[in-house]
């Protein structure tokens, strides 16, 4: 199983860092010198992804002008012999290609992800979500990929969170089939710690195969009216072995204040962000 292209969903409204996210996408907020959404693209690069399709919406417009050449900024730091300046912004220009898709409503992770099926076109492919920046040597979209390619299986990254906070997450239960690694039977998308199976909770990284599409367009909304990633994967799991792999890293959540703050004081004491 090759994996050459990757999908970052980035069309979410980010409800939950409002007011910032009134005007300006979840996905560039800093984490010290860069918009967390260049970790996760830099993720994808370091693992040998050369494609990468990101699924925008409305007010996402400051992605594609991140990742896109600009020629007017180049001229005058090129003039004014701003030379680390123009290598640092020439270079994001050039990292891998870049494709775009708008999904035309929030309708939920599984909607975006449906987005991505043409451009897939039959391939198995990474997904990264930029609620996670995993800081990590092996990067953990790799670690995935690798065991995808062990077992020809589609992959789950997971992580064990403390029970109390089960309910921000999906969560999943199987057997365990060796060290840090699962065949999954169920997942169920933010349950109260009480109905929770377990701890082990979805991460924002996963291997699909497009087997995933077909289901994605017959399952009906779920949880908080969206259509769920998770509640596809369940089905999925019925079908065929899906697998969860226990993601190795220091992962922050990003989708929070508390998360992206912490982020932020951490990779700026060890330099993780800047050059
Ligand atoms: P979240 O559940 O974190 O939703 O989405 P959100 O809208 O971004 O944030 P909150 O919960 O309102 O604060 C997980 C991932 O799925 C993408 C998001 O961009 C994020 O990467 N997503 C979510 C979409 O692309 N489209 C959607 O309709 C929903």
């Amino acid at each position: 199983m090759k994996i050459r292209k990757a999908v970052i969903p980035a069309a979410g409204l980010g409800t939950r860092m409002l007011p910032i996210t009134k005007s300006m996408p979840k996905e560039m907020l800093p984490i010290v010198n860069k918009p967390v959404i260049h970790y996760v693209v830099e993720e994808a690069i370091r693992a040998g992804i050369d494609d990468i399709l990101i699924i925008t919406g409305k007010g996402k417009r400051a992605i594609e002008d991140y990742f896109d050449r600009s020629f007017e900024l180049e001229y005058y730091l090129r003039e004014r012999g701003k030379v680390n300046e123009l290598r640092q912004v020439e270079e994001i220009g050039e990292m891998v290609d870049i494709y775009y898709v708008r999904q035309k409503k929030p309708l939920g992770l599984g909607d975006a992800i449906l987005y991505a099926e043409k451009h897939v076109n039959e391939e198995p492919f990474a997904v990264l979500l930029g609620d996670d920046l995993i800081v990590s040597e092996k990067p953990g979209i790799q670690q995935l990929i690798e065991v995808a390619q062990c077992y020809s299986s589609p992959v789950i990254g997971v992580e064990k969170v403390p029970r109390e906070l089960v309910d921000r997450y999906g969560v999943i239960s199987g057997t365990e089939l060796d060290r840090e690694l699962y065949e999954v039977h169920n997942l169920v998308e933010k349950p109260s710690p009480q109905e929770a199976p377990n701890n082990i909770a979805i991460v924002g990284r996963y291997v699909l195969t497009p087997e995933i599409f077909d289901i994605l367009k017959e399952i009906p909304p779920g949880k908080g009216g969206e259509v769920q990633l998770t509640d596809a994967l369940r089905e999925l799991a019925k079908r065929r072995k899906i697998l969860a792999k226990l993601i190795s890293g220091k992962r922050y959540d990003i989708g929070t204040f508390e998360g992206w703050l912490r982020a932020n004081i951490e990779l700026s004491k060890n330099g993780g962000g800047l050059r």
